[in-house]
């Protein structure tokens, strides 16, 4: 099974949740492989205390005679194999995005689960990986917008991307993240989201404190801080999305 997380917009928490989902499925004795396909931004690597690897997703594009495995790591504390990609300019110019579909399809066999971090607006990188993936998440961050257009302006990101993932036929979801608003105000915007667009929606994750100090710990927040706010989110929404994939 491949996912792609997706998002309108930048900073809404697309390669947090990439983290804390493959970190679940780790945690539930799934091989699950984490793959940064955001080839111009990568940052997934910091997520898991690795940002200084010698061989990332990016060599792979760029030797294709190169083993899958030289860019794969596996992190102590969760039992994530991570791809991670390379910061390095002279790396991110002239690789092409489309073997990175071919990477993941590779993958797909190897692995129980992959997931492949996406750039933000329409992925360009990651579309052609559209073609092998089964299901596409899209993460939301509600907090930014104003209260009244909530449902409005959620509904039209999730619209657009949606359409994406529905041209490749995939299976879709939706996580919203940073959550301050209360309760009832989640309530609608799940309804609509639901109702009129007719996506489910998988998670809802509180803005917690405790996310940015996992990341600067290098182990995701459902490992570092299982019990913190965001921990228990990401956990829950993790069942949801076993239960909706592997039944
Ligand atoms: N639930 C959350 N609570 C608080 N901060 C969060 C949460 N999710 C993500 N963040 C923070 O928001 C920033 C952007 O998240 P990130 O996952 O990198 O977004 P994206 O990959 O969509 O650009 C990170 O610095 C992260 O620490
Ligand atoms: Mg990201």
């Amino acid at each position: 099974m491949a996912v792609v997380i997706v998002t309108g917009r930048g900073g809404a928490g697309k390669t947090t949740t990439t983290a804390n989902l493959s970190a679940y499925f780790a945690g539930r004795e799934y091989r699950a492989l984490a793959i940064d396909g955001d080839l111009y931004l990568p940052n997934l690597g910091f997520h898991f205390a690795l940002e200084n690897v010698k061989y990332t997703v990016h060599s792979l594009l760029k030797d294709p005679s190169m083993d899958p495995e030289w860019a794969i790591y596996k992190h102590p504390e969760t039992g994530v194999y991570v791809m991670p990609g390379s910061t390095n300019l002279q790396d991110v110019l002239g690789i092409s995005p489309k073997r990175l579909r071919d990477i993941v399809e590779d993958m797909k066999y190897k692995f129980g689960v992959v997931f492949v971090d996406s750039p933000t607006g329409v992925p360009f990188d990651t579309l052609p990986t559209f073609e092998v993936a089964n299901y596409q998440i899209i993460v939301v961050e509600i907090e930014r917008s104003p209260i009244y257009s909530f449902e409005i302006m959620v509904k039209n990101e999730v619209e657009k991307l949606k359409a994406l993932g529905d041209e490749y036929g995939l299976k879709i979801g939706v996580i919203l993240n940073k959550i301050r608003e209360s309760q009832d105000v989640v309530e609608d915007i799940i309804q609509a989201v639901e109702e009129d667009l007719n996506v489910p929606v998988l998670g809802a994750v509180p803005f917690d404190d405790t996310v940015p100090a996992s990341i600067n710990i290098g182990i995701p927040v459902i490992s570092y801080r299982p019990r913190s706010y965001a921990g228990i989110a990401f956990r829950e929404t993790g069942q949801i999305l076993e239960e909706w994939m592997f039944g």
